[in-house]
């Protein structure tokens, strides 16, 4: 029996990608390193160090982990700030709504997001409320693809893994769901989450109904 939603944050709840890509350019620009948005498409669902080495790697650069440290720390000043514009109007359509209904049906609801800025895009959103369990990059050491964050997060939720569903953009977050024994439901292109139980392009088409359609033999 399906329980539990664990959804990721950016690409799923809000668009996050375009202020982490501003953020990795203008560092990028300092260093004089090339980043353009097929590279920032790569960085979708893995952690900040994960991120900054695989810009490194692209450029063909190594650095000492203090100096790697410093500039991802860089990036990050960069993007939290970028976050005091978001607001509620935020939300990728549908992705409210979505929230709104599990809470109404009483499934229990957590995060489990890469990010460790995930605490504050949740406040600018005004969407704590919703989530009885909030994992990000704060509560695990091992990132996606690990499985490590959704067993996070349906261990608090006092779930096990297949009595939940997983809610993904990445290739890398469904990865991470199937590595953990999860039903997944996959938000974006097919050649970027096909491999998810179920795929829908946005958030918007991710209604309950539809999902509970697909798994009815869960509900
Ligand atoms: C993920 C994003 O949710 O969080 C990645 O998809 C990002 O692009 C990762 O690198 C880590 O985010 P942060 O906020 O801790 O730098
Ligand atoms: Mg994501």
């Amino acid at each position: 029996m399906i329980k539990g939603f664990i959804f990721d944050l950016d690409g799923v709840i809000t668009d996050t990608a375009e202020l982490h890509y501003d953020a990795w350019k203008k560092l990028a620009d300092e260093m004089g390193w090339e980043f353009d948005r097929e590279l920032n498409e790569k960085l979708r669902g893995i952690s900040r160090m994960d991120s900054i080495k695989v810009i490194m790697d692209h450029n063909g650069v190594s650095l000492d982990e203090n100096k790697i440290v410093e500039l991802a720390t860089k990036k990050n000043d960069i993007y939290v700030n970028s976050l005091d514009g978001m607001t509620q109007e935020d939300y990728l359509p549908g992705a409210r709504e979505l929230l709104t209904h599990l809470r109404s049906e009483g499934f229990s609801v957590a995060l489990g997001s890469a990010s460790k800025n995930a605490n504050k895009v949740l406040q600018q959103l005004k969407a704590t409320h919703y989530f009885d369990v909030i994992g990000d990059g704060n509560s695990v050491s091992k990132s996606k693809p690990a499985p490590d964050i959704f067993l996070f997060a349906s261990e608090k939720l006092g779930l096990r893994p297949e009595n939940c569903i997983v809610f993904e953009d990445a290739e890398k977050g469904i990865d991470a769901a199937k590595a953990g024994n999860f039903l997944s439901v996959g938000i974006g292109p097919e050649e970027r989450v096909g491999h998810a139980d179920i795929r829908f392009n946005t958030m918007k088409e991710a209604t309950l109904f539809e999902v509970k359609s697909h798994f009815k033999d869960l509900f």
